[in-house]
């Protein structure tokens, strides 16, 4: 089974060799840094699925000098089982000792998307998708989500997360929804600071690793305005406006650099028409210059030959790597492997001959690349591989506890007619469970799982449950009957064949309530493009059916993206949106259902409810509202309890200019515990560029309040940015007038001044 090479083993001893990079390195060694290969290239495959590296096709490359990082696991693509642990420390051994002792002699960096948790390696510690994430509100999910994710990836020698994702969800047909946090830019902002300085915290001490070595390297992606897509498929082309991209769109890359990022990937798309891995605009004037950011800039996945094959924004591969390296201040091109992208160096070095790129170009990239391989420890001599770890490094309690508690607090509760929820766990009570995310762990785990597209194989889950067998487990000791159909098969394009759907329904005839899961089958970009956002294959036509015979459904969404449901929430008496809450979400979902846990998420995107509106957020403009026009599900932050709050006076404080303190206290005047979040939204009612309906400008909770306690909750509203607007010249403008803050069904005034511009982006031609 996947044997690397059994002289690997002998490695382990090996791994600590002697310093390895010369104080000196030649303009070839240079270059080669500025090359990453999607490692699969070098993987072997044999007849029952394992993998091993192709040890000579790595040498050669080595030998060649012509990669400084590689990237990707070999069960992204195929249907192959995702490689142990101990397989991925004996791979990034051999790959460190290979790398340090041929060609450059400089370790390569090795990257990988564990964007919820490890999710490449057996076992790993899984988290909800981002967007689940950011329904719980709660940035120590995010910290704690990059932590994890980190000390798992390291755990198996791989210090570069390309993790987290900073787009806006702005179109909700995109099939990458669901790895953002959402829609809006303060809460991507938050949740994003959070997460990378997760993933970059200091390595916990059992890690073992050197003294002053960085864990790991977040890399923020795609920057920037991916999400914007006209047609909504990927890939496809997005027009922004500068101003528009300055005030919505960066914000969240903003507060990552301010979190000290250490490196950044940009993206597919062509923006405003120019390609984005070409665009001096976007990589050198708005990353660097306005932005400031220092560390290494990645690109995706082979986007310089796109610029010949997909943009045809240049005519030969020579040029496309002068456009985005001349033009740019990409550090790294990321490539599929090195044949069908004739040798990346050496089109650098044929474009440094002609004299199209400087010397001096090259050095600035080598710097950024060597500084962040210095950073994690990789020119110390030592394999990246951490030894004698002690205490909990991977798959153990805390980790999982962490996941399960994100999983929980994102279980978001839509609708509660006749508070059907909580469901009484009494005896003889029958509950029909029906729809296949009702009974699998794979779809609720979602994309970026397993396989790049996620996977059907329940086997490459050891642990997590689905709602059916929680639900069966839970509801045994009262005595109630649980039975399951599958009804859609959400995997095969969620069609419901006759004997599936007549079963189901007769299920539900004859039960007291029925949990009803409906939603998608795994996917991950581009094979996730969709025509049609309603509700896919027959799933309506199987709710409708079930809730004819059953008055007492409970629909659970398990969904990357909000597909429209028509008329059917009004057809149903409860809807809990699970989002992709991973492995935990059975155990999530069945405690909300039970009122073992009170939810508490908060819908971090509208929800729509027809296609003209999919793509208006809740911060859209008045005129949008235009004749009734802006009509949604449900929105923005609406998410039920089975407590009721209640909010005390709302107090504004302005305590310096634009900058203010929001004061209210929480009262829980029902019957349950329950966590809560409160949102800040602040408006202005005139202003030159249109101001935004509303705008979240904060944040605050409060955490397990006991029936009639009371919570004083201030949020401190700090960046005055959070008011401002970029005008159609590109510069932030603070301007006076009466500014509107929100909480609950409480406004307040507070009057505001003029304030000169902060600052204007004006990018040199
Ligand atoms: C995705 C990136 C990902 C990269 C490497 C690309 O297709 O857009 O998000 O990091 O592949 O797997």
């Amino acid at each position: 089974m996947h044997i690397v090479v059994a002289s690997l083993l002998l490695l382990a001893s090996l791994v600590a060799l002697a310093p390895l990079v010369s104080s000196t390195h030649t303009f070839d060694d240079k270059v080669s840094q500025m090359a990453q290969y999607d490692a699969n290239s070098l993987m072997t495959f044999s007849a029952d699925g394992a993998y091993a590296i192709n040890r000579t096709a790595l040498a050669d490359l080595l030998d060649a000098n012509a990669v400084g990082s590689l990237f990707n696991s070999p069960s992204s693509g195929s249907g192959t089982a995702v490689p142990p642990l101990r397989w991925w420390q004996e791979y990034q051994d051999l790959i460190f000792h290979e790398s340090s002792t041929r060609g450059s002699k400089i370790p390569i960096l090795f990257g990988l998307d564990s964007v919820h948790g490890a999710n490449y390696i057996y076992n790993a510690t899984l988290f909800p998708q981002q967007i689940g994430m950011a329904a719980t509100f709660r940035m120590q999910n995010a910290w704690n989500a990059g932590r994890v994710a980190a000390i798992e990836t390291r755990a198996a020698g791989i210090p570069w997360l390309f993790s987290p994702i900073l787009g806006i969800a702005v179109q909700p047909t995109w099939a990458r929804v669901y790895e953002t946090f959402g829609e809006d830019p303060l809460l991507a902002s938050i949740m994003g600071r959070a997460i990378i300085s997760g993933i970059q915290s200091p390595a916990p001490k059992e890690m073992n690793l050197p003294n002053g070595t960085q864990m790991a390297a977040a890399c923020m992606k795609h920057f920037v305005g991916y999400t914007n897509l006209r047609t909504g498929h990927d890939r496809t082309p997005v027009w922004i406006p500068n101003n528009v991209l300055l005030q919505y769109f960066v914000p969240p890359f903003e507060a990552g650099v301010d979190a000290g990022v250490l490196s950044v990937m940009e993206n597919y798309i062509e923006l405003n028409g120019r390609p984005v891995v070409a665009s001096k605009l976007v990589l050198q004037s708005l990353l660097r210059d306005y932005l400031k950011f220092k560390g290494l800039l990645v690109t995706d996945y082979n986007e310089m030959m796109n610029l010949v094959d997909f943009h045809h924004a240049a005519s030969t591969y020579e040029d496309a790597v002068y456009q985005s390296i001349n033009l740019t201040s990409i550090d790294m091109s990321m490539i599929s492997d090195p044949v069908s992208f004739p040798l990346f160096v050496n089109l650098v070095k044929s474009n440094v001959d002609k004299g199209r790129i400087s010397t001096q170009r090259v050095e600035e990239s080598f710097g950024r690349v060597m500084a962040l391989k210095k950073t994690l420890g990789l020119l110390d001599g030592q394999s990246p591989v951490p030894r004698n770890t002690t205490g909990c490094i991977f798959a153990c309690d805390q980790h999982r506890l962490a996941a399960m508690t994100a999983a929980q607090e994102s279980i978001t509760l839509l609708k509660n007619d006749n508070s059907v929820l909580p469901l009484s766990a009494v005896s003889g009570v029958n509950i029909a469970v029906i729809g296949q995310a009702c009974d699998s762990v794979p779809l609720m785990a979602g994309g970026w799982t397993v396989h790049w597209q996620g996977t059907s194989n329940r086997s490459q889950f050891p642990y997590g449950s689905t709602i059916f067998e929680e639900l069966t487990a839970q509801m045994r000791t009262a005595g109630a009957n649980v039975t399951y159909s599958e009804g859609c098969n959400v995997t095969e394009q969620s069609i419901c064949d006759a004997t599936s759907l007549t079963n189901a329904v007769a299920a539900a005839a004859v039960a007291d309530y029925v949990i009803l899961c409906v939603g998608e089958r795994h996917y991950a970009e581009k094979p996730g493009d969709i025509d049609d956002l309603t509700l896919p294959g027959e799933q309506l036509v199987m709710v409708r059916a079930v809730a004819a015979v059953n008055a007492n459904v409970v629909l659970v969404l398990v969904e990357g993206r909000p597909r429209l449901l028509e008329e059917v929430p009004s057809l149903v008496k409860a809807v809990v949106h699970a989002y992709l809450p991973g492995p935990y979400g059975g155990t999530a979902v069945v405690n909300v259902l039970l009122g073992r846990y009170n939810p508490q998420g908060r819908l971090p995107l509208t929800y729509p409810k027809t296609i003209n509106n999919a793509p208006i957020q809740y911060w859209r403009k008045y005129s949008a509202n235009t004749g009734g026009d802006y009509v949604v599900q449900w929105p923005f932050g609406h998410g039920l309890s089975y407590t009721t709050f209640s909010y005390g006076q709302l107090a504004v404080e302005q305590t310096a200019a634009y900058r203010f303190n929001v004061s209210v206290v929480v009262t829980n005047v029902g019957e349950y515990f329950g966590s809560h979040s409160i949102l800040v939204y602040a408006t202005q009612l005139a202003r030159r560029i249109t101001p935004e309906v509303q705008r979240l400008v904060g944040f605050g909770r409060v955490e397990a309040l006991a029936p009639s306690a009371s919570a004083t909750v201030n949020i401190a509203i700090s960046d005055p940015a959070l008011l401002s607007y970029v005008d159609e010249y590109n510069c932030e403008q603070l301007e006076g007038g009466e500014v509107t803050f929100t909480v609950g069904a409480q406004s307040v005034v507070i009057a505001t001044v003029d304030l000169p511009s902060p600052r204007c982006f004006a990018p040199k031609p």
